[in-house]
């Protein structure tokens, strides 16, 4: 892919009605489920963004049906749980550790061979966290690099159900071991520590599997029944609050914004970061909320304001693990300090969000302290001096998130790569162009 500096100018307010694109999780997780049910699957609103596209073209070489009409619904015919055939090539999942890894549980299920592969931040990642689990299922798992990709999986005869504690709070270690346990027999439990996106089993439910949640000791225990037939089901993807929060974030910031985005879930499981807005001080509510496929959704009514600093507490981190670098940039506006603790996960995300955060607010002017798994960000009252290109290592919130830092600084802001967006959020400059912002291409 060839890189695409961006530049982010000060603009006026933000004003308008808008959505974002659907959720990203739910989107994998449709077209995955889909393609274990038996019958076709509709799904509205997917998140047409480059991994998710990835794994659907995943899907395709494992033997699922996966088209797109042209009034924007996608089908899924699927192989069955267990029915799916070993891929000619290999699965590249781009940029894509969600779609990678909750493959892995999919391809456990069948005595097939694949080989996963990705691009350089992909290939960067731990994958040791997935190879660990599906191993103890009766996977066999040989990487040409510890615990990286590429990395070839092959499924055995029989999986073995496990009962398996999260030692990460990490809802893709979880959805890789359930997605397994749905082709082996008995029951498969992953135990939760601290309660991570539960989008993989209100699913898994909503496709026809026997599911079971419990609280023991303090701890979540899903216990799910394999070897089910899924039945396929129309699915329809709520906006996604891990994309809502740029423009939300960017309308806080501008005076006299005012932005709806409608329809975004409002899952408990996600909405850590507008919790902490609201204790930051945000003018911030949601609106006509209502239930779409399993999955409550509202429109998030946001309007300039200002922020002060806050202490963001660990065990917050699982419900907006990916809304720090975007919360960064509303802590460089706020007045005083904001701490963030728990971070430690950060480090492994599409890019080391923790020092690619620090590095960027530097590079902007703000003071900000990095510890290995917290960030200290002193606020400058909304007086963030901007310049300067941020290095955003392959990392699309990293880019969106010092775009939205220029909305509202002194000297625009560039990133040295907007191309990443594409994975996520196709059409963020334009939908915020069409807001009031000023985002651009610059030559490189
Ligand atoms: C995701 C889980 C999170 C999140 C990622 C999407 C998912 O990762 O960061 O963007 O869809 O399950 P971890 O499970 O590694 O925390």
């Amino acid at each position: 892919m060839t890189s695409q500096p961006l530049s982010s100018r000060k603009c006026g307010p933000l004003k308008g009605t808008l959505k974002v694109p659907g959720d990203k999780s739910l989107s994998h997780r449709a077209l995955i489920f889909g393609a274990l049910a038996v019958g076709e699957t509709c799904i509205e609103g997917l998140l047409e963004g480059e991994d998710v596209l990835a794994t659907a073209a995943a899907l395709r070489a494992l033997g699922a049906e996966v088209e797109r009409s042209s009034d924007g619904v996608w089908h899924v015919w699927g192989r069955g749980i267990g029915g799916l055939r070993a891929p000619d090539g290999v699965l590249d999942l781009g940029n894509s550790g969600t779609g990678a890894r909750l493959l892995m549980g999919v391809v456990a299920q069948q005595p097939i061979r694949a080989v996963f592969a990705g691009d350089g931040s992909l290939q960067s990642r731990p994958m040791g966290r997935i190879f660990g689990p599906l191993s103890q299922m009766g996977v066999s798992v040989v990487a040409a690099e510890g615990d990286q990709l590429p990395a070839t999986l092959t499924g055995p005869e029989r999986l073995r159900p496990i009962s398996y504690e999260l030692p990460k709070p990490s809802a893709q270690i979880k959805s890789a071991v359930l997605l397994a346990g749905l082709a082996a027999p008995g029951i498969t439990e992953v135990i939760e520590p601290e309660v991570t996106r539960d989008h993989t089993e209100r699913m898994a439910r909503a496709f026809g599997a026997e599911v079971e949640v419990s609280q023991q000791d303090g701890k979540r225990h899903i216990r799910l029944t394999g070897q089910p037939e899924l039945v396929a089901t129309s699915v329809t993807v709520a906006a996604d609050p891990s994309s809502a929060a740029f423009p939300a974030v960017a309308a806080l910031i501008s005076q006299g914004s005012e932005l709806v985005i409608s329809g975004v879930m409002t899952n408990l499981t996600r909405t850590g970061l507008y919790d902490t807005l609201l204790e930051m001080g945000a003018d911030l509510s949601f609106a006509n909320e209502a239930e779409v496929a399993g999955e409550t959704v509202a429109d998030l009514v946001v309007k300039s304001s200002i922020l002060k600093g806050v202490e963001v507490p660990a065990d917050r981190a699982p419900s907006m693990i990916d809304e720090y670098p975007v919360l960064a940039v509303a802590a460089a506006y706020a007045s005083g300090t904001t701490v963030m603790r728990g971070l430690a996960e950060l480090r492994v995300k599409e890019s080391d969000r923790l020092s690619a955060i620090a590095e960027g607010l530097k590079t902007i002017g703000v003071n900000v302290t990095e510890t290995e798994d917290s960030l200290t960000v002193e606020g400058t009252g909304g007086e963030v001096p901007g310049g300067g290109t941020i290095a955003t290592h392959m990392d699309h919130r990293i880019a969106m998130a010092f775009l939205v830092a220029g909305t509202a600084a002194k000297s625009a802001v560039k990133v040295d790569d907007g191309s990443f967006i594409e994975t996520s959020f196709p059409g963020f400059t334009d939908l915020m162009n069409g807001l009031g912002a000023h985002m651009e291409r610059v030559n490189r």
